[in-house]
């Protein structure tokens, strides 16, 4: 017979994946909201803007009364915000002066492979420059536990030392997009210690509809972390006492998952706003957990969602709960003028995970003037119809690897072969919950099984989610690049452990 359930091992089988923390963690919607400014670029012009960043370690407050060592993009937690303009190239130099390589995708953008991230095409600290030495190889990592060296026989690998300048065309519409690590077998890691950041892009057609904008307009990077006793990062296989632990085991294989909710670096934070009209852009950052958010209120206390992945929807969408997993964006617009002044409006996350249950706090301060509008027409988006025989791709679990189609991450071996220019359907089956992302295109949801579309499945996508025992259907077309891109599970400990595939686009 089965032993009942106590409540505690109840909780950690809904969640195995959640850490705990033993620091002292601050009272909710205490630190504030940290509101991100646009990064100044060095130089604008010709060559496009022009942005520079040191990956670096730093020791940051997170929590209040604590230094916590990170790795960041400039040495901050996120990174610095980036904001693009349509048709205009960003071009990135990244100096790496950490210990270990780093590979930065902009995941959202639309790029050539060269520029897009690739987990093998790496920038080399200095103090790894030569690789030749096998015992500066092996002392690269302080994450015992992971696996090895990405495979430095990868033909295709262009790598380099020190910096590296990414240079993205920007040739898309308007979206949010976000930076973070995507270096082989140690994505996870380094973007629990801090590898990632926000970003927009902007055309002059989304500013003429008259969204919220300027202070009203904020990202809200979402992501979970477990901090020791030290208020350092607790990371399954940074911390060796750790290892060989079975739940440590099972805390992989779910991914890892904080009992701490951060928004843009801060701990539950609370934000002031004026009981007006703001655009949120969420970004769910973490690295494997899922959020239901709602805002408390009353019951037309909903979420007016513009835009996707991908940019503005056609139409606004309304949703009472915004189920968001790891990778996806929602750009929304929240109206607080819909709650009197003095109201506090707390953003809580209801996800079934045994997680924590709060993300955030609003506190409407004040009356203003609104002259902010959301259009009932938003943009127009084309309808791809897929034809010939769709592509088949099926997420597994086997063994201590998670799979598709039955294999692990090759660098050097692509699993799928899409026609440059061709709409594709590719059929999509899970075992498990797996949020499911693709780089070099963004695509549509066409359905799920024999139904439609899911609720949180509209516009341009590059991450949806996918559900146990569904099969969805998506329309896929690459028209913007031929090349080496990838497929994979944005859960980054399963990307990690092997379910991600390389594609070649020709
Ligand atoms: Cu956001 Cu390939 O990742
Ligand atoms: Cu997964």
């Amino acid at each position: 017979t089965t032993p009942a359930l106590s409540g505690c091992s109840a909780h950690s089988e809904l969640n195995p994946g959640q850490l705990t923390s033993t620091a002292r963690l601050p009272a909710p919607f205490t630190v504030p909201l940290p509101v991100p400014t646009p990064m100044k670029p060095s130089t604008t012009g010709a060559g496009g803007d022009r942005y520079a960043m040191t990956l670096r370690q730093a020791d940051v407050e997170i929590l209040p009364g604590y230094r916590t060592r990170i790795w960041g993009y400039d040495g901050t937690f996120p990174g610095p915000y980036l904001e693009a303009r349509q048709g205009i190239a960003t071009a990135l130099t990244l100096t790496n002066a950490l210990s270990v390589p780093i590979a930065t995708h902009l995941h959202g953008a639309l790029a050539p492979p060269t520029e897009d991230g690739f987990p093998t095409d790496l920038v080399y600290p200095a103090s790894l420059a030569d690789l030749a030495d096998p015992a500066k190889t092996a002392a690269m990592s302080d994450m015992p536990g992971m696996p090895g060296m990405p495979s430095m026989a990868d033909p295709l690998a262009r790598t380099s030392a020190l910096t590296r300048t990414y240079t993205f065309p920007m040739a898309q519409r308007a979206a949010t997009l976000w930076y973070h690590d995507h270096r082989m077998d140690f994505t996870g890691a380094q973007v629990w210690k801090g590898l990632f950041g926000p970003c927009v892009v902007r055309d002059e057609r989304e500013a003429a509809l008259g969204l919220p904008c300027g202070p009203r307009e904020i990202p809200l990077m979402i992501t979970d972390r477990a901090f020791d006793a030290d208020g350092q990062l607790i990371y399954p296989t940074s911390d060796p006492t750790l290892l060989g632990r079975p739940d440590m085991a099972k805390t992989i294989a779910a991914g890892a998952q904080g009992d701490v909710i951060l928004v843009n670096g801060a701990p539950w934070p609370h934000l002031e706003v004026a009981a007006v009209r703001y655009r949120l852009r969420f970004v769910n950052a973490s690295n494997a957990r899922r959020y239901e958010l709602t805002l408390d209120g009353p019951a037309d206390s909903a979420f007016t969602q513009v835009g996707s992945d991908g940019g503005l929807l056609t139409t606004p969408l309304t949703h009472r709960t915004l189920h968001i997993s790891p990778g996806e964006r929602f750009d929304v617009v929240v109206d607080f003028s819909r709650y009197p002044v003095g109201s506090l409006v707390t953003l809580r996350n209801t996800a079934a995970s045994g997680g924590p249950g709060q993300v955030m706090q609003f506190k409407v301060t004040s009356k203003a003037g609104d002259d902010s509008t959301i259009p009932t027409t938003l943009s127009t988006i084309e309808t791809l119809t897929p034809t010939g025989t769709p592509h088949r791709l099926v997420f597994s679990r086997g063994a201590d690897r998670w799979r598709i189609n039955g294999t692990t991450f090759d660098p050097a071996k692509p699993l799928l072969h899409p026609q440059f220019g061709a709409v594709e359907e590719w059929r999509v089956l899970s075992t498990e919950r797996h949020p499911f992302h693709l780089h070099g295109t963004q695509f549509q949801v066409l359905g799920r099984n024999t139904g439609g579309p899911g609720a949180y499945d509209h516009g341009w996508k590059d991450t949806v989610e996918l559900s146990p025992g569904t099969e969805i259907r998506l329309a896929v077309r690459f028209d913007a690049y031929r090349g080496r891109f990838l497929a994979h599970c944005h859960n980054l400990e399963h990307e990690d452990m092997g379910m991600m595939a390389t594609l070649s686009v020709s």
